[in-house]
């Protein structure tokens, strides 16, 4: 009795805050194991602490790779041409199109942070999981010393599925997908 009293008393108390302050509620906490949707925070919240040459620059390595312009591609004359054959008229409003293209697809907008931006493409989040839970400093080095498990705040250590969610026969250009190959072609390490 007294415990539904308690748990109704936080549901309440979480209910009235918006997704916002809950998410900084969560990651005060370490996150909760719970599989509720994690808000996406977008690349430019991970770029401060993840762009320096010493600690492996994974930032502009992602920048320079074509997962970043994987929106703008949606635009070109060659994804006009893929759309039409499957009666695709905008590849950049088309879901058909954008839930490979883009981070956080379909997901409510609430859960969409104010530095998301379709136009990051195929973000860091894509691969590692929706950063709201995980992005601080504190829950970053916490997970790095293993204090905490990346997991219980949805840090996703990427491994061949997580690629091929996207690369794969559903992908209008699809030639084959060779994990060894193409993970090199994006590696971005921290250095030893
Ligand atoms: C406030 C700084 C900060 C921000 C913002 C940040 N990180 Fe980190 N991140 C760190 C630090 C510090 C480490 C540990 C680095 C080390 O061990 O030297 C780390 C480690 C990581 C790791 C390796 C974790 C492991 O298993 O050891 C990944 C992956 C990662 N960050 C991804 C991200 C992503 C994706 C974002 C954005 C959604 C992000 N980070 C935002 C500071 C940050
Ligand atoms: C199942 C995921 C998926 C879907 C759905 C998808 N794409 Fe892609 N797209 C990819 C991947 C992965 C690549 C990288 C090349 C490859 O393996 O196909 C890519 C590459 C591309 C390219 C670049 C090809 C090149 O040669 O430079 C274009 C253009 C493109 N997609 C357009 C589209 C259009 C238009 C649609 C919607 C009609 C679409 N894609 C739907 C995953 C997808
Ligand atoms: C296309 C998928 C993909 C994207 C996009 C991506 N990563 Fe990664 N990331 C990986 C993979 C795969 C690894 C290697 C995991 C492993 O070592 O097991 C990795 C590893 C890392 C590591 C840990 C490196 C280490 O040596 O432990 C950090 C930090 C990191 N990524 C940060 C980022 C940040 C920040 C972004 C965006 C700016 C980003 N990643 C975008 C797939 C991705
Ligand atoms: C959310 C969907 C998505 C995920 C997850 C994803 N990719 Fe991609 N990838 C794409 C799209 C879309 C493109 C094409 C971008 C463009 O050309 O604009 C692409 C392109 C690439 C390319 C460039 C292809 C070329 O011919 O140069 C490499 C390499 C690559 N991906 C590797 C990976 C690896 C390795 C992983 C997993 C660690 C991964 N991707 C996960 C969607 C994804």
């Amino acid at each position: 009795m007294k415990t539904s009293l308690v748990l109704t008393v936080v549901a309440l108390f979480l209910i009235s805050f918006n997704v916002k302050d809950h998410v900084v509620t969560l990651t005060e906490e370490y996150g909760s194991t719970g599989d509720e949707q994690r808000a996406f925070v977008g690349a430019d919240k991970c770029k401060p602490c993840h762009m320096s040459e010493k600690k492996g620059a994974q930032y502009k390595s992602w920048k320079e790779s074509k997962h970043a312009g994987a929106f703008a591609t949606l635009a070109t004359d060659k994804a006009k041409e893929l759309g039409a054959k499957v009666g695709v008229t905008n590849p950049q409003e088309d879901a058909k199109c954008l839930k490979c293209h883009i981070d956080g697809f379909g997901v409510d907008a609430k859960f969409l942070g104010e530095k998301y931006k379709k136009e990051d493409g195929v973000g860091c989040e894509s691969c590692h999981g929706a950063g709201g839970d995980y992005w601080t400093k504190q829950v970053m080095t916490d997970i790095s010393t293993k204090k905490i498990d990346g997991a219980t705040v949805g840090l996703v250590k990427p491994v061949e599925e997580t690629c091929k969610k996207c690369h794969n026969e559903e992908s209008p250009t699809f030639a084959g997908f060779n994990f060894e190959e193409m993970h090199k072609k994006i590696a971005h390490p921290m250095p030893k």
